[in-house]
């Protein structure tokens, strides 16, 4: 059973990010399925690493055509993915060090904060974009 599925509601009507977003929904629902299963540190390690990779990525993105097209909260916007960046790295170092397993309220902050994100931050620059010709 996914935590968290795609829904048309979640669409910035462009095609490479919400592809990109629904990566990103698989990638918690694998964690989470890692989770239930009671899977190692090890295996567990390797999902998180491939989601703040595979997030630095989309960020990366979405940033490329904010600057492309003179998105004016590309400043605001940024700190918010160098933010959450900056947590997953810290809990990936914690993970690593033993000081913490993967819990619920982790796996629940990072499902929030993605699907928070994408339905108020993202939305946001979906008209501008789309205006811009971007689909
Ligand atoms: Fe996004
Ligand atoms: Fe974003």
């Amino acid at each position: 059973m996914p935590i968290v599925e795609w829904n048309d509601n979640y669409s910035v009507k462009i095609k490479e990010v919400d592809d990109q977003h629904r990566q990103l929904i698989d990638q918690i629902n694998c964690l989470h399925d890692a989770m239930k299963q009671r899977k190692g540190s090890e295996v567990v390690g390797t999902i998180i690493a491939r989601l703040a990779e595979y997030t630095q990525r989309h960020f990366m993105t979405e940033e490329q055509l904010f600057l492309k097209h003179g998105y004016p909260e590309t400043v605001k916007h940024t700190h918010e993915h160098n933010a959450f960046i900056a947590k997953v790295a810290g809990f990936q170092n914690d993970l690593k060090a033993g000081r913490v397993m993967l819990s619920m309220e982790v796996l629940n902050f990072l499902k929030e904060w993605l699907i928070g994100h994408i339905q108020i931050v993202d939305k946001k620059y979906a008209p501008f974009l789309n205006a811009k010709g971007v689909g």
